[in-house]
């Protein structure tokens, strides 16, 4: 199965295996991420993204196929995620897999982004559903029971910022460089957490998150005490990381005894962790902590399968394929796509699906 991810401002293709037991191999993934474009802006800018796409999906289909070792009559399927993400990429995307698909007469598979994250454990670990997923990236953050290919149940959600834009945001109004996460855990390690700042909907029944609130009291810490000198910055940082590691401790607590509730004692325990920010340490021992607790397995994907990624991509394909769960040339690319689209709505404005 030949993957396809435009997104957002990653251009990826890959190639994966599926074998007749459900084992996946990963055959190529290449990735080729658009940082240097984007830099001078402090974020991505989606038509600045959706040109170089087109410039780069191309050479990076080629590239996929020859490390795979695959000419592309070779291939069963071709699958390009198809939303939710930035519209013109998704479109380069979804289009270049649609021609593929049409040229060479195999099925074409419009993946929901948010659906290979939630499978992409099934690539390297032998999971069994269901399990508890939390997607935490740049874009989303998620507590999910994943049931079943293409059945999933949102427990929790953001009601403002995603936790990978809550450490963008933190990065920048210290002054640090985009992305965040990695500068704000780096800088952390030589800090303390001495600084107080709040733990937004801890202790609330549902798993819900906000973290628009620990942005603006870090911002007034940090005004406070301008002009920072390193060691405040760093004590920033670890203040802002141990708040949040708390808050996800309690959040990913109360989806696990959901979990339980719904789908009784006997169910399997995993906690499966994706998207860019699980590369944090700190969110990790903590996920370690609550799991242990609660005797889940904690499952995170190696770091090149947790951030965007097409062999993620092409394994959702493969999964959907080997139910004949395939599309046609009509289907859509869309920039909201929703996992559990019977999801009440979570309470508060501006929430991100
Ligand atoms: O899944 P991902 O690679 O892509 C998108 O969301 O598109 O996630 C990127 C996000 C960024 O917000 C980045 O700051 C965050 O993941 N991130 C981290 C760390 N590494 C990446 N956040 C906290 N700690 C990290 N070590
Ligand atoms: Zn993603």
């Amino acid at each position: 199965m030949l993957g396809i991810e435009t997104s957002c401002d990653e251009t990826a293709a890959a190639v994966v295996r599926r074998d007749a037991q459900g084992r996946g191999e990963i055959l190529s993934n290449v990735v080729r991420a658009q940082l240097d474009l984007h830099a001078a802006y402090g974020g991505v800018v989606p038509e600045i993204a959706a040109r170089a796409h087109v410039d780069l999906l191309d050479p990076a289909i080629k590239h996929a196929l020859g490390e795979a070792g695959l000419d592309v009559a070779e291939l069963d399927g071709i699958a390009a995620a198809a939303g939710p993400g930035l519209i013109g990429g998704l479109i380069v995307g979804v289009t270049t897999g649609k021609a593929m698909a049409l040229g060479l007469d195999r099925p074409f598979l419009a993946i929901n982004h948010l659906e290979a994250h939630a499978l992409s454990a099934g690539l390297t670990d032998a999971l069994r559903f269901p399990y508890l997923l939390l997607l935490v990236s740049g874009g989303h953050t998620q507590l999910l029971i994943v049931k079943e290919v293409g059945a999933y149940e949102r427990l929790g959600t953001t009601l403002d910022d995603a936790l990978g834009e809550a450490f963008d945001k933190a990065a920048k109004l210290l002054g640090l460089g985009y992305p965040g996460g990695p500068e704000v855990e780096a800088r952390a390690a030589h800090g303390q957490a001495s600084i107080k700042l709040p733990r937004p909907m801890m202790g609330r029944p549902e798993p819900h998150f906000s973290f628009a609130g620990l942005k603006t009291a870090l911002r007034q810490e940090a005004t406070a005490r301008a002009p920072l000198s390193d060691q405040e910055i760093a004590d920033l940082c670890a203040s802002f990381q141990e708040a949040v590691a708390d808050v996800v401790r309690d959040r990913t607590a109360r989806a696990m005894d959901i979990y339980q509730e719904r789908l009784g004692a006997d169910a399997p325990r995993a906690l499966v962790v994706a998207g860019g920010v699980a590369a944090n340490q700190r969110l990790r021992a903590a996920l370690e902590e609550v799991a242990v607790t609660r005797g889940f397995r904690l499952v995170v994907p190696p770091p090149a399968l947790c951030t965007d990624n097409a062999a993620m991509i092409a394994w959702a394909g493969a999964e959907r394929l080997a139910r004949g769960l395939v599309d046609d040339m009509a289907a859509p690319s869309r920039a909201r796509w929703p996992l559990d689209p019977d999801a009440p709505p979570a309470l508060g404005a501006g929430v991100k699906a």
